[in-house]
C-alpha cells in the first residue's frame, strides 16, 4: 500500500501520496501557484523560484515544484512574503527581458502588481534574431532562461541535444553548441522546444511572418523547406 502524508495548505487539510510535491498538492486543492520553469513534460530543476511557498518553521521560502510534502507541514501559498518575492522576481524579469509576446507572464505580472520600472537601470538582454531555418525563429531577447527547451531537446524527450546553455552569470544564454546554425546542428525540427517555450523566444516561422506582415509570397519563400546540399547532390 502506498504511504500518504497529510499536511495543511492555506488552512485546508490535504492528504497526498508520499513524494507528491508541494506544487502538485497545492494544485490538487485548487491553489493557483504560478510557474515559469516548471512543465509537466520536463524534469523540475527549481530554477526560476516563482513558485515559492511559505512553509511554517522554514527560514527560507521553498520552491513548490521541487519540494516534497512533509507530514504535518503548514504551508501558505500566498503569504505576504511570498507575494513580495514573486512580485520582485517578476519585476526583475520584466526589466531584463522583453515579455511582449509572453501573455502568461504578463498576466502573472498584473496579478502580482509587478512594476518593472522599479529597476530603471537594469540592463536589458539584447540578442540578435536567429532566422536560420524554415520552421522557427529564435529570439533570445525574449528568453527567460527557463531551460525547458534544452530539457525537451535532451534527456527529457528528444535526445537530440541540439540546444545547450552557454555563458555564465548574467551572460548565460541558450544556444546551439558553438553557436552554429540550426540546420548545421543535430536539430531534427521536431518542434518540441517551440511547444514548451513560455515566451515568444521560440516561435513558428509562419506565426512570426504573420506578425511581421509578410505577404503570402514572402511566407512561402521564407518557410519553404530547403534541401541540404547533400540531398540535392543525391537528386
Ligand atoms: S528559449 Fe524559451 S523555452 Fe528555451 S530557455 Fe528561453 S524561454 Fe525557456
Ligand atoms: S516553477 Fe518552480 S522554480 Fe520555477
Amino acid at each position: 500500500m502506498n504511504e500518504t502524508v497529510t499536511l495543511i495548505i492555506d488552512g485546508e487539510q490535504v492528504t497526498v501520496p508520499e513524494g507528491t510535491t508541494l506544487l502538485e498538492a497545492a494544485r490538487a486543492c485548487g491553489r493557483d501557484v504560478p510557474v515559469i520553469c516548471y512543465h509537466e513534460a520536463t524534469t523540475s530543476e527549481g530554477l526560476c523560484r516563482i513558485c515559492v511557498v511559505d512553509v511554517q518553521g522554514s527560514r527560507r521560502l521553498q520552491p513548490a515544484c521541487v519540494t516534497p510534502c512533509q507530514a504535518g507541514a503548514q504551508v501558505e501559498t500566498r503569504s505576504e512574503r511570498v507575494e513580495r518575492t514573486r512580485r520582485t522576481l517578476l519585476e526583475m524579469l520584466g526589466a531584463a527581458v522583453d515579455l511582449t509576446h509572453a501573455p502568461d507572464l504578463q498576466a502573472m505580472s498584473a496579478d502580482y502588481h509587478a512594476d518593472p520600472e522599479r529597476f530603471p537601470g537594469a540592463e536589458r538582454r539584447e540578442h540578435p534574431l536567429h532566422d536560420d531555418n524554415p520552421f522557427y525563429i529564435r529570439d533570445y531577447s525574449q528568453c527567460v532562461l527557463c531551460w525547458r527547451c534544452v530539457q525537451v531537446c535532451g534527456e527529457d524527450a528528444q535526445y537530440t541535444f541540439a540546444l545547450t546553455l552557454t555563458g555564465r552569470g548574467y551572460d548565460t544564454a541558450v544556444s546551439t553548441a558553438f553557436d552554429i546554425s540550426m540546420t548545421e546542428s543535430p536539430c531534427v525540427f521536431c518542434g518540441q522546444c517551440v511547444g514548451v517555450c513560455p515566451t515568444g523566444a521560440l516561435k513558428p516561422k509562419i506565426e512570426y511572418g504573420l506578425e511581421q506582415g509578410w505577404t503570402p509570397d514572402m511566407l512561402r519563400q521564407n518557410t519553404r523547406r530547403r534541401r541540404s546540399p547533400k540531398a540535392a547532390e543525391e537528386g
